[in-house]
């Protein structure tokens, strides 16, 4: 019951920021298949939709639901018994959530373009998609994850996140995209914790010194004291290791494991004062993020 097909090289992300807990759309299918349920297949397949074949009579209101979130058209293939198999497309890529129920007999023919209107103009088939959306909702985490970022950038982070489970890997990806797609940012990366002390991660920028004592520094500090550490002037934190001269503010947010430290998220400024404290809740919802991909 696996089967998704999905085609084309270029990634999918969802339109919104607030949207991309969703993820890359080749994401979406695992998540999708605790959401479908009988209730949102259609009437005439209701008899045998199971959990064993969740996409069964999924696929309008599953094209569409797609749609809201990740834009694109929806398209459809005639059937056999006279209706339209809905998928989505974007320029180059599609994505069709739904093709499991079809096993080895996936319709063939031309696809024509589906319109909305059409198909929500039977309001059966609108509540059932307003009933999966609701239910996809319901998983949405409850804190809003960014201020004032740009949006799709964002939403690639989270695909950078959620690309593999080799927490390293992760960590790597993600110092590099706010070193990179960050402004004013000469240090970006993660202090991990290591026999009771702060170990360098993975990193981009300038060469680091490798150990950070508990307590010592900022880093140090954010670990010991296990809360958020926002320096507007690093000159004028007692302790501070400079290690790269150029940093003039700094930011440390703790990562958890079970309640536990396990490292830091470091990112330091060329600027004075560079981390508002909207940047500080934004960072540490990122850090509750990595925390979820990395459980
Ligand atoms: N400034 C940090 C040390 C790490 S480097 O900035 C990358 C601190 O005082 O903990």
């Amino acid at each position: 019951m696996k089967t998704y097909k999905q085609t084309g090289t270029e990634a999918v992300y969802p339109l919104r920021a607030q949207d991309a807990w969703l993820g890359e759309i080749g994401k979406l299918y695992d998540r999708m298949s605790g959401v479908w349920c009988a209730d949102t297949c259609a009437p005439r397949l209701r008899q045998e939709w199971s959990p064993d074949n969740p996409t069964l009579g999924q696929c309008s209101v599953t094209a569409f639901l797609v749609q809201d979130y990740y834009g694109g058209r929806v398209m459809g293939i005639p059937t056999s018994d006279g209706h339209f198999h809905l998928y989505n497309e974007w320029q180059g890529r599609t994505a069709d959530l739904t093709s499991a129920q079809f096993g080895k007999n996936y319709p063939r023919g031309a696809a024509v373009p589906q319109s909305r209107e059409n198909h929500f103009s039977d309001p059966e088939k609108r509540d059932r998609y307003e009933l999966l959306k609701r239910r996809l909702e319901a998983l949405r985490p409850s804190r809003p994850l960014w201020h004032g970022e740009p949006e799709s950038e964002l939403c690639e982070l989270y695909g950078l996140m959620t690309a593999t489970d080799n927490p390293v890997s992760v960590l790597a990806n993600t110092a590099s995209f706010l070193y990179t797609r960050r402004e004013r940012i000469n240090w970006a990366g993660f202090y991990l914790v290591r026999r009771g002390e702060l170990q360098l991660g993975p990193f981009s920028g300038k060469p680091a010194c490798v150990r950070i004592a508990k307590g010592r520094g900022v880093c140090g500090t954010a670990f010991a004291e296990d809360r958020t550490v926002r320096v507007p002037d690093v000159h004028a934190f007692p302790g501070h290791i400079a290690c790269d001269g150029a940093s003039r503010s700094e930011l440390v947010v703790p990562l958890h494991r079970r309640g536990r430290v396990w490292g830091v998220l470091d990112l330091d400024s060329p600027v004075p004062d560079r981390f508002t404290p909207e940047d500080q809740d934004s960072f540490e919802n990122l850090c509750a993020m990595l925390e979820g991909v990395l459980g």
